[in-house]
Protein backbone atom coordinates (compact mmCIF):
# COMPACT_ATOMS: atom_id res chain seq x y z
CA UNK A 1 0.00 0.00 0.00
CA UNK A 2 1.93 3.21 -0.73
CA UNK A 3 1.73 6.34 2.03
CA UNK A 4 -1.20 7.88 2.36
CA UNK A 5 -0.64 12.13 0.43
CA UNK A 6 -0.53 14.58 3.53
CA UNK A 7 -3.80 15.45 4.98
CA UNK A 8 -5.87 13.17 2.72
CA UNK A 9 -8.88 12.06 4.24
CA UNK A 10 -8.02 7.99 5.10
CA UNK A 11 -11.72 6.91 4.91
CA UNK A 12 -14.35 8.12 2.46
CA UNK A 13 -16.52 11.02 3.56
CA UNK A 14 -20.09 10.13 4.37
CA UNK A 15 -21.61 12.12 1.89
CA UNK A 16 -24.39 14.79 3.31
CA UNK A 17 -24.35 18.08 2.55
CA UNK A 18 -24.00 20.74 4.83
CA UNK A 19 -27.99 21.59 5.59
CA UNK A 20 -30.32 22.60 8.64
CA UNK A 21 -28.06 25.91 9.30
CA UNK A 22 -29.83 28.70 11.02
CA UNK A 23 -30.11 32.13 8.59
CA UNK A 24 -26.57 33.61 8.31
CA UNK A 25 -25.38 36.67 10.69
CA UNK A 26 -22.49 38.51 11.32
CA UNK A 27 -20.25 36.45 14.69
CA UNK A 28 -21.04 38.28 17.73
CA UNK A 29 -17.36 38.85 18.61
CA UNK A 30 -15.89 39.81 22.42
CA UNK A 31 -12.62 40.70 23.14
CA UNK A 32 -11.58 40.19 26.70
CA UNK A 33 -8.86 41.34 28.82
CA UNK A 34 -7.45 38.39 29.65
CA UNK A 35 -7.61 34.39 28.60
CA UNK A 36 -9.53 33.48 31.74
CA UNK A 37 -12.34 36.52 31.77
CA UNK A 38 -12.98 34.70 27.42
CA UNK A 39 -13.04 31.36 29.20
CA UNK A 40 -15.47 32.23 32.07
CA UNK A 41 -18.01 34.16 29.34
CA UNK A 42 -18.05 30.99 27.48
CA UNK A 43 -18.69 28.88 30.38
CA UNK A 44 -21.22 30.81 31.87
CA UNK A 45 -23.08 30.73 28.95
CA UNK A 46 -22.92 26.85 28.97
CA UNK A 47 -24.77 27.16 32.18
CA UNK A 48 -26.88 29.09 30.69
CA UNK A 49 -28.00 26.44 28.62
CA UNK A 50 -28.02 23.94 30.96
CA UNK A 51 -30.15 25.68 33.37
CA UNK A 52 -32.46 25.98 30.36
CA UNK A 53 -32.30 22.79 29.05
CA UNK A 54 -30.65 20.38 31.71
CA UNK A 55 -30.89 17.24 28.68
CA UNK A 56 -28.27 19.42 26.21
CA UNK A 57 -26.30 17.53 24.04
CA UNK A 58 -22.82 19.83 24.01
CA UNK A 59 -19.92 19.65 21.70
CA UNK A 60 -16.84 19.64 23.30
CA UNK A 61 -13.30 20.75 22.13
CA UNK A 62 -10.05 19.79 23.88
CA UNK A 63 -6.76 22.11 23.92
CA UNK A 64 -4.74 24.34 25.91
CA UNK A 65 -7.60 27.12 25.38
CA UNK A 66 -10.42 25.16 26.81
CA UNK A 67 -8.82 24.55 30.30
CA UNK A 68 -10.39 28.24 31.57
CA UNK A 69 -13.23 26.96 30.24
CA UNK A 70 -14.20 23.86 31.81
CA UNK A 71 -12.37 25.14 35.60
CA UNK A 72 -15.17 27.65 35.44
CA UNK A 73 -17.87 25.56 34.41
CA UNK A 74 -17.19 23.30 37.01
CA UNK A 75 -17.25 26.38 39.47
CA UNK A 76 -20.53 27.97 38.01
CA UNK A 77 -22.04 24.64 38.00
CA UNK A 78 -21.41 23.88 41.52
CA UNK A 79 -22.21 27.49 42.69
CA UNK A 80 -25.83 27.09 40.69
CA UNK A 81 -25.93 23.69 42.00
CA UNK A 82 -26.93 22.49 38.64
CA UNK A 83 -27.81 18.74 38.00
CA UNK A 84 -26.25 17.46 34.63
CA UNK A 85 -27.34 13.86 34.83
CA UNK A 86 -29.02 14.65 31.69
CA UNK A 87 -26.93 16.28 29.76
CA UNK A 88 -24.93 14.28 26.81
CA UNK A 89 -21.53 15.43 25.36
CA UNK A 90 -19.37 14.31 22.24
CA UNK A 91 -16.06 15.16 21.82
CA UNK A 92 -14.64 16.31 18.29
CA UNK A 93 -11.61 14.36 18.18
CA UNK A 94 -9.68 11.81 19.10
CA UNK A 95 -5.87 9.95 18.30
CA UNK A 96 -5.60 7.18 16.64
CA UNK A 97 -2.45 4.70 17.66
CA UNK A 98 -2.96 5.09 21.72
CA UNK A 99 -4.21 2.36 23.38
CA UNK A 100 -7.71 2.82 25.93
CA UNK A 101 -6.33 4.07 29.00
CA UNK A 102 -3.59 6.07 27.68
CA UNK A 103 -2.84 9.29 29.76
CA UNK A 104 -2.48 11.67 26.28
CA UNK A 105 -5.37 10.71 24.78
CA UNK A 106 -7.85 13.47 24.90
CA UNK A 107 -10.70 11.51 27.12
CA UNK A 108 -8.18 11.54 29.81
CA UNK A 109 -8.13 15.39 29.41
CA UNK A 110 -11.79 15.57 29.38
CA UNK A 111 -12.18 13.12 32.26
CA UNK A 112 -9.57 15.21 34.69
CA UNK A 113 -10.94 18.62 33.34
CA UNK A 114 -14.79 17.98 33.33
CA UNK A 115 -16.39 14.63 33.47
CA UNK A 116 -14.79 13.49 36.98
CA UNK A 117 -15.47 17.09 38.57
CA UNK A 118 -19.03 16.99 37.47
CA UNK A 119 -19.24 13.32 38.41
CA UNK A 120 -20.49 12.41 34.52
CA UNK A 121 -20.77 8.50 33.25
CA UNK A 122 -19.42 6.97 30.63
CA UNK A 123 -22.74 6.75 29.02
CA UNK A 124 -23.14 10.41 29.28
CA UNK A 125 -20.08 11.25 27.29
CA UNK A 126 -18.95 9.98 23.24
CA UNK A 127 -16.10 9.96 21.36
CA UNK A 128 -15.45 9.07 18.32
CA UNK A 129 -14.14 5.33 18.36
CA UNK A 130 -10.10 5.45 18.03
CA UNK A 131 -9.50 1.85 18.97
CA UNK A 132 -12.16 0.94 16.58
CA UNK A 133 -11.28 3.07 13.21
CA UNK A 134 -8.26 1.29 11.55
CA UNK A 135 -6.98 3.85 8.31
CA UNK A 136 -8.11 2.79 4.85
CA UNK A 137 -10.39 0.06 6.92
CA UNK A 138 -14.14 -0.56 6.69
CA UNK A 139 -13.40 -0.13 10.38
CA UNK A 140 -12.60 3.47 9.85
CA UNK A 141 -15.96 4.00 7.79
CA UNK A 142 -17.82 2.61 10.93
CA UNK A 143 -16.48 4.11 13.26
CA UNK A 144 -16.94 7.03 11.44
CA UNK A 145 -20.75 6.68 10.72
CA UNK A 146 -21.56 5.19 13.89
CA UNK A 147 -20.57 8.73 15.68
CA UNK A 148 -22.60 10.48 13.16
CA UNK A 149 -25.60 8.38 13.79
CA UNK A 150 -25.22 8.55 17.53
CA UNK A 151 -24.82 12.65 17.14
CA UNK A 152 -28.28 12.44 15.09
CA UNK A 153 -30.03 9.86 17.73
CA UNK A 154 -29.08 12.32 20.91
CA UNK A 155 -30.97 15.06 18.40
CA UNK A 156 -28.07 17.48 17.21
CA UNK A 157 -25.19 19.13 19.35
CA UNK A 158 -27.14 22.41 21.11
CA UNK A 159 -23.83 23.89 21.44
CA UNK A 160 -20.35 23.23 19.79
CA UNK A 161 -17.30 24.61 21.85
CA UNK A 162 -14.00 25.55 18.99
CA UNK A 163 -10.40 26.38 19.51
CA UNK A 164 -8.57 27.23 15.98
CA UNK A 165 -4.64 25.60 15.39
CA UNK A 166 -2.46 28.03 14.08
CA UNK A 167 -3.02 26.45 10.57
CA UNK A 168 -6.71 27.26 10.73
CA UNK A 169 -7.68 23.86 11.63
CA UNK A 170 -10.90 23.03 13.33
CA UNK A 171 -11.17 19.92 14.87
CA UNK A 172 -8.85 18.20 13.35
CA UNK A 173 -9.72 19.65 9.86
CA UNK A 174 -6.53 20.13 8.74
CA UNK A 175 -5.69 22.72 5.49
CA UNK A 176 -7.28 21.26 2.18
CA UNK A 177 -10.74 19.64 4.48
CA UNK A 178 -13.89 20.22 2.33
CA UNK A 179 -16.57 22.26 4.46
CA UNK A 180 -19.01 19.40 3.30
CA UNK A 181 -16.64 17.00 5.18
CA UNK A 182 -18.35 14.38 8.00
CA UNK A 183 -16.48 12.23 10.57
CA UNK A 184 -13.14 10.56 9.17
CA UNK A 185 -9.93 9.31 9.88
CA UNK A 186 -7.34 12.12 8.85
CA UNK A 187 -3.56 12.35 8.79
CA UNK A 188 -2.57 15.50 10.81
CA UNK A 189 -0.85 18.85 9.34
CA UNK A 190 2.97 19.26 10.34
CA UNK A 191 2.36 22.05 12.36
CA UNK A 192 -0.42 20.31 14.68
CA UNK A 193 2.07 17.17 15.18
CA UNK A 194 4.69 20.09 16.25
CA UNK A 195 2.26 21.99 18.44
CA UNK A 196 0.91 19.06 20.37
CA UNK A 197 5.17 17.29 20.07
CA UNK A 198 6.12 18.03 24.01
CA UNK A 199 2.85 15.98 24.83
CA UNK A 200 4.08 13.31 23.50
CA UNK A 201 7.66 13.89 23.74
CA UNK A 202 9.09 14.59 20.61
CA UNK A 203 7.60 15.02 17.10
CA UNK A 204 8.37 11.50 15.88
CA UNK A 205 6.66 10.12 19.06
CA UNK A 206 3.52 12.36 18.41
CA UNK A 207 0.25 10.54 16.65
CA UNK A 208 -0.08 10.87 13.03
CA UNK A 209 -3.51 9.91 12.56
CA UNK A 210 -6.55 10.98 14.56
CA UNK A 211 -10.38 10.48 14.24
CA UNK A 212 -12.56 14.17 13.67
CA UNK A 213 -15.90 15.03 12.78
CA UNK A 214 -16.09 16.92 9.95
CA UNK A 215 -16.66 20.43 8.96
CA UNK A 216 -20.23 19.87 8.01
CA UNK A 217 -21.02 17.91 11.04
CA UNK A 218 -19.88 20.93 12.92
CA UNK A 219 -21.58 23.31 11.00
CA UNK A 220 -25.01 21.41 11.64
CA UNK A 221 -24.47 22.34 15.17
CA UNK A 222 -27.29 24.48 16.69
CA UNK A 223 -24.77 27.09 18.14
CA UNK A 224 -20.82 27.56 17.76
CA UNK A 225 -18.52 29.12 20.25
CA UNK A 226 -15.05 29.54 18.77
CA UNK A 227 -12.23 30.55 21.53
CA UNK A 228 -9.16 31.84 20.80
CA UNK A 229 -5.68 33.39 23.14
CA UNK A 230 -2.58 34.55 22.64
CA UNK A 231 -0.45 36.19 20.04
CA UNK A 232 0.08 32.76 18.14
CA UNK A 233 -3.67 32.58 17.50
CA UNK A 234 -3.87 36.22 15.56
CA UNK A 235 -3.56 35.55 12.03
CA UNK A 236 -5.84 32.96 12.26
CA UNK A 237 -8.22 35.35 14.13
CA UNK A 238 -8.15 37.89 11.46
CA UNK A 239 -8.35 34.96 8.53
CA UNK A 240 -11.36 33.73 10.55
CA UNK A 241 -13.20 36.96 11.09
CA UNK A 242 -11.89 38.84 7.74
CA UNK A 243 -10.71 36.49 5.56
CA UNK A 244 -12.52 34.73 2.25
CA UNK A 245 -13.38 31.18 2.11
CA UNK A 246 -9.80 29.49 1.93
CA UNK A 247 -9.76 25.72 1.34
CA UNK A 248 -5.84 26.42 3.22
CA UNK A 249 -7.24 27.49 6.42
CA UNK A 250 -10.23 25.30 7.32
CA UNK A 251 -12.07 28.17 9.86
CA UNK A 252 -12.72 30.43 7.25
CA UNK A 253 -15.29 27.88 6.51
CA UNK A 254 -17.21 28.71 9.67
CA UNK A 255 -18.06 32.75 9.49
CA UNK A 256 -20.57 32.47 6.36
CA UNK A 257 -22.55 28.88 6.81
CA UNK A 258 -23.58 29.20 10.18
CA UNK A 259 -25.60 32.06 12.01
CA UNK A 260 -25.08 31.47 15.23
CA UNK A 261 -21.12 31.59 16.65
CA UNK A 262 -20.05 33.98 18.77
CA UNK A 263 -16.12 34.72 19.53
CA UNK A 264 -14.73 34.99 22.23
CA UNK A 265 -10.76 36.44 22.30
CA UNK A 266 -8.28 37.82 24.34
CA UNK A 267 -6.53 40.61 23.55
CA UNK A 268 -3.65 39.30 22.07
CA UNK A 269 -4.98 36.91 19.76
CA UNK A 270 -7.60 40.17 18.86
CA UNK A 271 -4.13 42.42 18.20
CA UNK A 272 -4.55 42.32 13.85
CA UNK A 273 -8.28 43.46 14.36
CA UNK A 274 -9.00 46.92 13.44
P1 LIG B 1 -5.01 24.90 21.79
O1 LIG B 1 -5.46 24.06 20.50
O2 LIG B 1 -6.24 25.17 22.57
O3 LIG B 1 -4.11 23.96 22.53
O4 LIG B 1 -4.34 26.12 21.29
C1 LIG B 1 -6.53 24.51 19.75
C2 LIG B 1 -6.74 23.62 18.55
O5 LIG B 1 -5.76 23.09 18.01
O6 LIG B 1 -7.89 23.49 18.11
Amino acid sequence: MSPPEPHENLSPPLAAPVSGAPSMSAPIVTVHSTKLQGATAAALEICDLLDAKPDAVLGLATGGTMVGVYGALVEEVQRRGLDVSRVTTFNLDEYLGLDAGDPRLFRHFMDEHLFVPLGFNDAQVHFPDHVGARPRGADAVDAARQYEEAIQAAGGIDLQLLGIGRNGHIAFNEPGSSPRSRTRVVELHEVTRRDAAETFGGFDETPERAITMGLGTILEARALRVLAFGASKAPVVERLLRGAEDLDIPCTFLRERHGDIAVHLDIEAARLLP
